[in-house]
């Protein structure tokens, strides 16, 4: 075929009309009126109207024509018949009168058809949609989803350019900095026995890039976690993942508003209001049981632990005698809430851990519904009241236990609630920094402290002593960290920190995770050695690219931004992957494959 593409289907506007043009694209729905063939011809911008006339095009050929052949189309633009126009289509005012058709290739009968709104087809399998994923980017939505990703990152690399940060990229093929998740692991043909594990993020690297002198680095960086997947994680994913040397907190906040602002900007034309909130991590758990709040959402936790102290409730009395929390969530009953559904609430509960949910209605001030109303007195009741936002038509629901399980439950009853009953704004973007992380995470069942972010983020220097000389476990909880999220609309979109650049701080972070010197220097002896040679105060962060591209495109699930994505069990339908290999390959590389465990 010697023709050439003059535009795009989707860009034959009226600019062309009168004019010669020659389109290609697939064939998205035909139908033949009375000889004379119409079809809808689409690609990556959107679709065209053409028309074969008998009397350029015999019936025989363009009649021919079936959904999904990719064809080549010339012709003249012409003004669609009155009252013919397609408001909904930015092509819909014209149509390409045909003259010339060359089909370039046929397609076979698809395993689904390309419009899911069908009504003979319903929703299409997942698994099928999987297997066939080259069908799916096909459709107009997700090749949308995928510009406004690479529009993300379009201006991203332009903003870190234009701010002085070099584009720098980190093995791929490299040990492993442990960031919470098990390692993908690559078995070394030439190293029998040993192993590269796939980065779970640049970090050892980046911060080595600073004490190198690159002063400002970033990278559109792969990450593989193997570790259990939501609608909001992949096992392999990407950052915009990025370092600063002589910076503090207030250098990243700002650099990554301004970065935000022109995202919005350029992906949607929305001006976005900086600075963000900044809020510690102790107030959103307080206010909003979470720390990646959904500041959409209006409604607030309430703290009643002293006043569950003076109920007559046995369960609570005995949960806070052990240093357990009451909070509450109070919403207007907009719509009674039902049996079955009040039934349901302790279920839900019970996903969290809680052994109970208490709910109360409030008809009116001191007219309390519930089971549980016996146990508090008049003046209970009204000292309850004052600290409610709502003390008329309200529902309150009560969870006494753990700080942990009384925050995760409410904490997704709020996101619930908030939802059903018109209390968050979608049409908002609300953004915030959570700073004022702890450093530590203990872990009861390995009677051991976790780094909360990794072990490579900097101690508040108000709690450094304490963090070089107590071994207290009630200690160490307190140490805050110089660590930040970044969250929008109740997503973690990115993370970081300021770093440890004193070799004896890192030291001593380490022997606090339990590693002993040794394990230490055969895990990150490079690191620390590297540490000594002259480390300028350095720290960054990490933007989950997947989560805001997904916010970007309003998708609920980050599967929908990227171009071929893995399953929940981590795996690709398309091309069967994981596979088994050959034994020649596995005898390379040294490797004898155990039986499953049963
Ligand atoms: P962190 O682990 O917080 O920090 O990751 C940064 C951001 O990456 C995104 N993210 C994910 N997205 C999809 N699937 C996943 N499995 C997944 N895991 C994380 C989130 C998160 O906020 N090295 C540090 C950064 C630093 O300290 O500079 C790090 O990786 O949006």
């Amino acid at each position: 075929m010697n023709w050439k593409r003059t535009t795009y289907c989707g860009k034959m506007t009226n600019q062309f009309l009168g004019k010669e043009v020659t389109l290609m694209g697939w064939v998205d729905r035909y139908r033949d009126h009375g000889g004379v063939v119409f079809i809808d011809l689409r690609d990556r911008e959107g679709i065209a109207q053409v028309v074969f006339d008998p009397k350029n095009i015999p019936v025989d050929v363009a009649g021919t024509l079936r959904q999904e052949w990719v064809v080549a189309v010339k012709g003249i633009v012409r003004k669609r018949p009155e009252g013919m126009s397609n408001k909904n289509l930015p092509t819909g005012d014209v149509e390409l009168e045909a003259t010339g058709l060359e089909v370039l290739t046929r397609a076979e009968t698809l395993p689904f058809t390309m419009h899911t709104d069908s009504p003979t087809t319903g929703e299409v399998d997942e698994q099928l949609r999987g297997r066939y994923r080259y069908l799916e980017l096909r459709r107009p939505k997700l090749q949308k989803n995928l510009q406004i990703r690479h529009e993300f990152l379009r201006t991203a690399r332009e903003f870190y350019s234009e701010n002085g940060f070099w584009e720098i990229e980190t093995p791929i093929l490299y040990k492993s900095t442990p960031e919470g998740a098990r390692d993908y692991l690559v078995p070394s043909r030439v190293h029998p026995g040993q192993f590269f594990a796939l980065p779970q993020s640049p970090q050892t690297l980046k911060q080595l890039c600073m004490i190198g002198g690159l002063d400002r680095y970033m990278q559109v960086a792969r990450c593989f976690r193997d570790e259990d997947l939501r609608a909001d994680r992949q096992p392999e994913f990407t950052q915009v993942d990025v370092e600063m040397s002589f910076i503090d907190e207030e250098d990243i906040y700002q650099l990554h508003e301004q970065l935000m602002a022109r995202v919005f900007k350029n992906t949607h034309g929305i001006e976005i209001k900086t600075p963000f909130r900044r809020m510690p991590y102790d107030e959103a758990m307080r206010k909003y049981g979470s720390d990646k709040p959904d500041l959409r959402n209006s409604l607030e936790l309430v703290d009643l632990t002293d006043q569950g102290k003076r109920s007559s409730f046995q369960v609570y009395q005995s949960a806070l005698s052990s240093g357990g929390i009451l909070k509450a969530l109070c919403f207007e009953e907009k719509e009674t809430l039902s049996r079955s559904e009040l039934d349901e609430l302790p279920k839900k509960a019970a996903s969290f851990g809680a052994k109970g949910i208490t709910w109360i209605r409030i008809k009116s001030p001191g007219d309390w519904q519930s089971p549980q109303a016996k146990f508090f007195d008049a003046a209970l009741k009204t000292e309850i009241e004052t600290k409610l936002p709502f003390k008329k038509q309200a529902m309150v629901l009560l969870v006494c236990s753990t700080p942990n399980i009384v925050n995760n439950t409410l904490g997704s009853f709020r996101l619930d609630f908030g939802k059903r009953f018109g209390y968050t704004d979608e049409s908002r973007h609300e953004f915030a920094w959570i700073t004022d992380f702890p450093l530590f995470e203990y872990n009861e069942e390995d009677k051991r402290f976790f780094a909360a972010h990794h072990p490579f983020t900097c101690p508040n220097p108000t709690d450094l002593a304490m963090f070089m000389k107590s071994s207290a476990k009630a200690d160490l909880e307190k140490v805050r960290a110089r660590a930040y999220d970044l969250v929008l609309n109740g997503s973690e979109i990115g993370g970081g920190s300021l770093r440890i650049y004193d070799p004896n701080v890192q030291k001593r972070m380490f022997e606090i995770l339990g590693f002993s010197e040794e394990d230490a220097k055969a895990k990150f002896g490079f690191f620390l050695n590297a540490l000594q040679y002259g480390t300028p105060p350095h720290g960054g962060i990490a933007l989950g690219v997947d989560r805001i591209a997904m916010i970007l495109s309003g998708c609920d699930a980050i599967r929908d931004v990227i171009a071929f994505p893995k399953t929940q069990k981590a795996a690709d339908l398309m091309s069967e992957a994981p596979s088994q290999v050959d034994e020649k390959q596995l005898q390379e590389l040294h490797i004898r494959v155990l039986p499953p465990k049963l």
